[in-house]
């Protein structure tokens, strides 16, 4: 990381990213360019969530998406929106959302970029006023450009995205990426439209005892996670489980702690997604320091093979994760 190029809490994220530009080693201006464009989708997506029960754009949009899972108002709408900014930014050539069965074609077919993104992440939460989110990862296409993109750009490894990120539309809105050199949290201030760093260079502690985890699904977990879950309860560790990924994953990245996902009955594979959900936020915790597997494997490092593939989650920090391992390992 270019520390010479510490910037001071308060720059904005404009000046952050032309500033940075010097890390980017394609610093040709297109990937500033799409870490804009996603930027403005977030304040409009921002604007509308803080509208929604006065719009009547809160609730059920009336059908269910690839995940079999009934849309939300404010799911379609941020999907739309986040296409739409990335169609006319023009650096995208092909999308891959979790609100769209195959693969979004922009249009730009000089664009280098792929982007994978859950446009809202938490719907269950949305009429109740609960924090909700983005998740995004970007790759370099390898298809020759001048063409649309292809399935082979879209199911790349995590290892080869070259940014992630995620907005968190909380008690305050909060933009978090990488690029690959460290982790920077940024605050909105919807009074200027501005996006500020608020939280430069952000380190995950390496231990942590909070643990996030939905254990109603508990009876069918592995039994390595059940005893890792007894073990936090032997240990007095606080459950925290918000149903929100990106807010229970920030809280666990600012303070320490771990999600956990895991296999169960209704979700064989998990319920999160690889290629917008796990790939993010595994390249995100890798570069504070965390860590991010599936059991067995490092989540960058799995091959996919469908767009939409699940994974089990467990990530957060590192000393948690290892810990998670042994329990697993101890159960074979
Ligand atoms: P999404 O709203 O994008 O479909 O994601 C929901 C995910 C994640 O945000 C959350 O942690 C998890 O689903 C909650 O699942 P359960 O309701 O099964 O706990
Ligand atoms: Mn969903
Ligand atoms: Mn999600
Ligand atoms: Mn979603």
């Amino acid at each position: 990381m270019n520390d010479k190029l510490a910037l001071p809490v308060g720059t904005t994220l404009d000046r952050f990213i032309m500033r940075k530009q010097e890390d980017f080693p394609f610093a040709s201006g297109e990937l500033s360019q799409l870490l804009r464009d996603i930027a403005l989708a977030a304040k409009i997506v921002n604007r509308e969530i803080n509208r929604a029960g006065l719009l009547d754009i809160s609730g059920a949009f009336g059908q269910q998406n690839v995940q079999g899972e009934e849309q939300q108002k404010l799911d379609v709408i941020a999907n739309i929106r986040f296409i739409r900014a990335l169609r006319n930014g023009g650096e995208v050539c092909t999308i891959i959302s979790e609100e769209e069965e195959d693969l979004i074609q922009t249009g730009n077919k000089k664009g280098r970029y792929i982007v994978a993104m859950d446009p809202l992440d938490g719907s269950s939460n949305i009429d109740v006023n609960v924090s909700i989110g983005t998740i995004f990862s970007i790759y370099r296409r390898c298809s020759e450009v001048g063409t649309d993109g292809t399935m082979e750009d879209c199911l790349q490894a995590g290892t080869q995205q070259i940014a992630a990120g995620y907005v968190v539309y909380g008690s305050s809105t909060m933009l978090v990426y990488t690029t690959g050199n460290g982790v920077n949290g940024f605050t909105y201030e919807p009074s200027l439209g501005e996006f500020f760093l608020s939280h430069p260079n952000i380190k995950t502690p390496q231990t942590g005892n909070i643990y996030s985890c939905n254990e109603g699904g508990s009876n069918s977990f592995p039994e390595g996670i059940k005893n890792y879950i007894n073990y936090c309860k032997e240990n007095n560790y606080s459950g925290r489980y918000i149903g929100s990924l990106v807010a229970d994953f920030h809280r666990n990245l600012l303070k320490g702690g771990i999600y956990i996902y895991p296999p169960t009955a209704k979700a064989p594979n998990g319920k999160l997604r690889l290629l917008y959900e796990a790939n993010s936020l595994a390249f995100i915790v890798e570069q504070a320091g965390g860590k991010a597997t599936n059991g067995t494997q490092r989540i960058m490092e799995i091959e996919p093979t469908e767009l939409h593939q699940r994974c089990p989650l467990i990530i957060g920090s590192t000393e948690m994760v290892d810990k998670v391992e042994g329990f697993l390992r101890a159960e074979v």
